[in-house]
C-alpha cells in the first residue's frame, strides 16, 4: 500500500508559482544545502524528519484518522524509527488548528523537574554551574511527556475513528521486526557513540558487540521498546506513568545520580495552554506559548521586522541586518523574561505586542548594537544537538506543528534498563544560576531557574501561520537556540521573498542569539553579503547547520488548479520525506 503514497518527489512547486518572481531579490546561493523538492498532494500531507514515520502518518489518513491521529502515530513511530530525537522518553509541543470548530489549540507536554529539584542542583560545591550534573548525569533528566502529550491530543483531537492502540501498532511492529539503520540515524550514532557507551543497557540496542555503533544498513530490534508501547496501547498512559515501566524509568535515573521517583512519573500532566497569537502582513501567526519561548520571539522578530518593506530592501544585507538586530533584541528579552508560566510571571502580551517592537526597531541603526549595549551578560558556548519536527495537514484542513525533543542527539545516551526507553537530558535548559549559559549558549536569568515540578524553558517553534482563518503554512524546526530564528526565516522567505515553500526551507539560514556576539551563518550565503554585514560591525562565524524545518505550504484554488499541499522536507539532514496522497 505504501506504493500507492509514493510522493511526487518531481512535482516541482516552481510549475504553481512564478518562480522568478523573486529572483531580483536574491543576493545569496544555497552553497552545498542540497534542495529541497516541494511534493504536490491534494488529500493530505505528512512531512517528517524520517521517512518510514511519514508513510505511517499517510496511512493513518488514509485510514480515515485526522491530522491529529496521524500526528500521534507519527511521533510514536519516530520514537522507534529516529531514535536521536523522536521519542517517548522526552517530550515536546504540539500545536493543532482544528477547521471545522475553526479553533488552535497548544498542548504542552514539556518534561518537568522532579518534585525534589531546587534551584541550585545544577551547581558545584564552589557555587559554580556544573555542567556534567545538568548534561551528563540522571540529575539531567525531566520526567517525560511525550507519551501524556500524544495520548491527549488523541482523546480530545482525534478523529475518534482510531483508538489508541490503533495509532501506537505501527510502532510497535516496527520495533518488534526491527528496521534497517539508514539516513541520519547511521550519520549520527557514531558522533554519539562515547555517550552511548557510558551506559550498558544502551550499548546492548544501539551498539554492537564491542562497542561500535550499528552502521548503514544494520538491523535495529528494539524488543523491550516494543513490550513498553504495547503496555501504553493496552493501558493507556498508565503503561507508561505507573507499574513495572515507571518503576524501572525512576530506577534508572537514581543509578544515573538522578532524584526521579514514581510519584513524579505518575503525577506528570500534559497540559493545554492558549496559543500564542500575532500578526504579520495580514497573517495570522499561531505558535507554542511559555514555556517554550519560541512563539513569543517568532512574534516579537516578526513584529520588529513588520515595520520596514524587506521585499523592496531585498533578500540581502539590509535585510538580513534588520534581521540579525531583531533576533539579537529578542534573545535579550528571553534571557530576561521567560520562564515556567506556572512559576514566574510572563509578560507575554507586551512582549508580543507591536508597540514594544516599535520601542525596539527605533534603537536599530545602520550598524550592529553590540550585545553588551542591550543587556548586561557573560559569553557562551553553542552546541548544535537534535531534536525533531514533522507538520501534518489532513484533507479537511485540520493542521498539526509538532516539536519534540530529548535535547541532545540520543538525549542523556541512557535507555532505562527493561524499558527501551531513551531518557532525556532535558532540565539542561534550566537557567543553573543567574547569568550562566545552557549548552545552546542561551543565558538566563532567575525566570528559569530549576525548581520542584518545573518545567524548563524551551525554545521550540511549532508553527502554523494562518490566511483568512485557514492553515497556510506549518513549520517549525530541531537546532535549540536556533529554532525560533530558522521558523522566523521559513516565515520571511516565503511571505516577504515569496519563495515557494521548499525554497524558503532549503535557503541557507543565519542566527544571532544576543550573546554570543556572533552572528552564526550557515555555507550559501554570498561573500559579498557578509562583507556587507560585517561592515556593519557584525561578527560572521561560518556554521553547520543545525536546523531542519519540514514545512507545508496550503495554495489556494486557484483559477485553473485545485487547492494543493505543497510538502517540503528539509535536506539538512538524510532521510526527511513530504508523504502527500
Ligand atoms: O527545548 C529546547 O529548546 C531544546 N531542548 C531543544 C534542543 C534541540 O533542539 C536540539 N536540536 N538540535
Amino acid at each position: 500500500m505504501i506504493n500507492r503514497f509514493t510522493p511526487l518527489l518531481s512535482t516541482a512547486v516552481a510549475l504553481l508559482f512564478s518562480a522568478f518572481a523573486h529572483a531580483q531579490q536574491l543576493e545569496s546561493t544555497r552553497g552545498d544545502i542540497p534542495p529541497a523538492r516541494g511534493v504536490v498532494a491534494h488529500n493530505g500531507m505528512v512531512v517528517a524528519q524520517e521517512s518510514r514515520a511519514a508513510r505511517i502518518g499517510i496511512e493513518i489518513l488514509d485510514r480515515g484518522g485526522n491530522a491529529v491521529d496521524a500526528a500521534v502515530a507519527v511521533g510514536f513511530a519516530l520514537a522507534v524509527t529516529y531514535p536521536r530525537a523522536g521519542n517517548i522518553g522526552g517530550g515536546g509541543f504540539m500545536v493543532i488548528h482544528l477547521a471545522k470548530e475553526d479553533r488552535d489549540i497548544a498542548i504542552d507536554y514539556r518534561e518537568t523537574a522532579p518534585a525534589a529539584a531546587t534551584p541550585t542542583m545544577f551547581l558545584d560545591a564552589k557555587g559554580e554551574p556544573d555542567a556534567t550534573k545538568s548534561r551528563d548525569s540522571g540529575l539531567a533528566v525531566g520526567v517525560p511527556g511525550t507519551v501524556a502529550g500524544l495520548a491527549l491530543a488523541h482523546r480530545k483531537y482525534g478523529s475518534g475513528k482510531l483508538s489508541l492502540a490503533d495509532l501506537i501498532a505501527p510502532a510497535i511492529d516496527l520495533a518488534t521486526k526491527g528496521i534497517t539503520v539508514e539516513d541520519d540515524t547511521a550519520d549520527s550514532l557514531p558522533r554519539a557513540q562515547e555517550r552511548l557507551a557510558r551506559w550498558r543497557s544502551t550499548s546492548g540496542i544501539l551498539l554492537k558487540n564491542g562497542g561500535q555503533p550499528l552502521q548503514e544498513g544494520d538491523r535495529l530490534i528494539q524488543f523491550d521498546l516494543a513490550d513498553t508501547l504495547r503496555a501504553v496501547a493496552q493501558n493507556g498512559p498508565r503503561g507508561f506513568y505507573e507499574g513495572a515501566t515507571a518503576a524501572r524509568i525512576a530506577d534508572a535515573v537514581v543509578k544515573a545520580g538522578g532524584i526521579m521517583t514514581k510519584d513524579d512519573l505518575k503525577n506528570y500532566q500534559a497540559l493545554e495552554r492558549p496559543v500564542v497569537r500575532g500578526t504579520y502582513r495580514g497573517y495570522d501567526i499561531v505558535s507554542m506559548p511559555p514555556p517554550s519561548s519560541g512563539g513569543v520571539h517568532l512574534i516579537e522578530m516578526l513584529n520588529i521586522l513588520e515595520q520596514d518593506d524587506l521585499y523592496t530592501l531585498g533578500h540581502g544585507e539590509k535585510t538580513f541586518h534588520l534581521m540579525i538586530e531583531a533576533m539579537k533584541r529578542a534573545y535579550a528579552d528571553r534571557a530576561v523574561f521567560m520562564g515556567d508560566p506556572d512559576a514566574v510571571k510572563i509578560p507575554v502580551l507586551g512582549l508580543t505586542s507591536k508597540a514594544h517592537a516599535a520601542s525596539l526597531r527605533a534603537t536599530i541603526g545602520d550598524k550592529a548594537t553590540l550585545a553588551a549595549d542591550i543587556r548586561p551578560g557573560k559569553p557562551a558556548d553553542n552546541e548544535g544537538k537534535n531534536t525533531t519536527h514533522f507538520s501534518v495537514i489532513d484533507r479537511d484542513g485540520n493542521a498539526v506543528s509538532n516539536t519534540y525533543t530529548l535535547n541532545f542527539s540520543y538525549g542523556l545516551g541512557l535507555i532505562a534498563d527493561g524499558t527501551g526507553v531513551l531518557l532525556n537530558n532535558e532540565l539542561d535548559d534550566f537557567t543553573a544560576k543567574p547569568g550562566a549559559s545552557n549548552a545552546f549558549g542561551l543565558v538566563g536569568y532567575t525566570a528559569n531557574l530549576p525548581g520542584p515540578n518545573k518545567r524548563p524553558l524551551s525554545s521550540m517553534t511549532p508553527t502554523i501561520v494562518l490566511k483568512d482563518g485557514k492553515p497556510f503554512l506549518i513549520t517549525g524546526s530541531p537546532g535549540g537556540s536556533r529554532i525560533i530564528t530558522a521558523v522566523l526565516q521559513v516565515i520571511v522567505n516565503v511571505i516577504d521573498f515569496h519563495m515557494p515553500v521548499a525554497e524558503a526551507v532549503s535557503w541557507p539560514r543565519l542566527h544571532q542569539q544576543w550573546q554570543p556576539e556572533g552572528v552564526f551563518v550557515e555555507p550559501g550565503f554570498a561573500p559579498a553579503v557578509l562583507d556587507a554585514l560585517a561592515a556593519r560591525g557584525h561578527a560572521i562565524v561560518p556554521t553547520r547547520p543545525a536546523t531542519a524545518a519540514n514545512s507545508i505550504e496550503v495554495l489556494p484554488k486557484g483559477d485553473f488548479s485545485p487547492q494543493a499541499y505543497v510538502g517540503a522536507a528539509d535536506t539538512r539532514t538524510r532521510g526527511a520525506l513530504a508523504a502527500g496522497f
